[in-house]
């Protein structure tokens, strides 16, 4: 049976990159079916719900999807979207890999960091966030338990070795945060002398931010909590050309949503600016995934060919091609 993709092509500049990847999934002959599903504030529009029913249904029932950014609506009574989708379909692991191509316009050559970071707990938990009744002191309730950190940590390790990396990094704050983050690096250190052929390291999250901009080819896969893993997954982004480069997926134990890093980029919607690596990208982990690794390279390497010799690429990577340009020039090489 053909396997099917729910595909979400969502807000702002999601449905020309979701489109661009698409096509380049067809022109590889994948043998997918593709089912479409609104989400974000395309939906909301035509239905008054961020996440119909029949959304989340088909994410259910073809266990695989990939989704453009969703815009979030700033204010009471919205909660996350994509915070709902991760905790709803338990995707407790995103992978967030960045990978130096040349010819953007990046500081570095030699980048290949995976990121690891815990996707349904600790500050994202959404656990007792209140505000007082006169609004002057909020608080929100982060949360760790020893169950999500093995798992999340294991994942970690299991990707390195599968993937044949050398060295995973525990980055924490347990100097401060003693009881979320000292669980955290606890389970961390315990799971690390599991895998004695793979190097342990730990660092504290404030280094490590200063270590990835000064010193990034130390780093190969690191693992860490929500909020952390959040705001280093973008400086990673930073280091490989920004956030058109960057390609997440998320992970659960029986359903998994690729997708970009970034948002909905609004500033440059409907303009034809967009540049679809990020989602291409993510379609490279989604093969993998599905156990296609040979397909998974050729596009990766199709990618890698348009962008290193600077055939056709988007501004944001100094070029002057738009989506459909860039995509083309994918296409061809495919
Ligand atoms: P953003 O990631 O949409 O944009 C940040 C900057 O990066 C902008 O200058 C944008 O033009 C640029 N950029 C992003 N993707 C690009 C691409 N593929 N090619 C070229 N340039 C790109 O972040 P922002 O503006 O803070 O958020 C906009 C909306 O997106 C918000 O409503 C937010 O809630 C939502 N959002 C959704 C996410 C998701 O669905 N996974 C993740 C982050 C934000
Ligand atoms: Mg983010």
């Amino acid at each position: 049976t053909k396997q099917k993709i729910t595909v979400i092509p969502g807000d702002g500049i999601g449905p020309s990159i979701i489109e661009s990847a698409v096509q380049i999934l067809k022109k590889l002959e994948c043998g997918f079916d593709f089912d479409y599903a609104d989400a974000g504030l395309t939906a909301y529009e035509k239905t008054g719900e961020l996440l119909p029913q029949q959304t989340l249904d088909l994410i259910e029932q073809n266990k695989v999807a990939l989704k453009g950014p969703l815009t979030t609506p700033v204010g009471e009574g919205f909660t996350s979207i994509n915070v709902t989708l991760r905790k709803k379909f338990a995707l407790y692991a995103n992978l967030r890999p960045v990978l130096s191509f040349k010819g953007t316009r990046a500081r570095y050559e030699n980048i290949d960091i995976i990121t690891i970071r815990e996707n349904t707990q600790g500050m994202y938990s959404g656990l007792g966030q209140t505000l007082s009744d006169d609004g002057a002191t909020a608080e929100a309730k982060s949360q760790i338990t020893r169950e999500g950190a093995e798992a999340i940590v294991t994942f970690a390790y299991e990707l390195a070795k599968k993937e044949g990396r050398k060295k995973v990094t525990a980055v924490h704050k347990a100097n401060i945060l003693k009881s979320t983050s000292g669980l955290f690096l606890k389970v961390a250190r315990e799971v690390g002398a599991r895998y004695p052929d793979i190097e342990s390291t730990e660092m504290i999250v404030d280094n490590t931010c200063m270590q990835l901009v000064m010193n990034p080819e130390q780093f190969d896969v690191i693992v860490t909590t929500n909020l952390f893993g959040d705001i280093i997954s973008d400086l990673c982004a930073g280091l490989v050309g920004g956030l058109g480069m960057a390609p997440g997926a998320n992970i659960g134990t029986d359903c998994a949503i690729f997708e970009a890093v970034h948002g909905s980029a609004p500033d440059i919607a409907g303009k034809n600016l967009a540049n679809p690596t990020s989602v291409i990208l993510a379609s490279v982990q989604m093969l993998e995934y599905l156990g296609m690794k040979d397909k998974a390279d050729r596009l990766r390497n199709a990618v890698r060919d348009v962008i290193e010799t600077g055939d056709r690429t988007t501004r944001d990577l100094g070029g002057s091609a738009g989506t459909t340009e860039f995509t083309q020039a994918v296409l061809e090489r495919l």
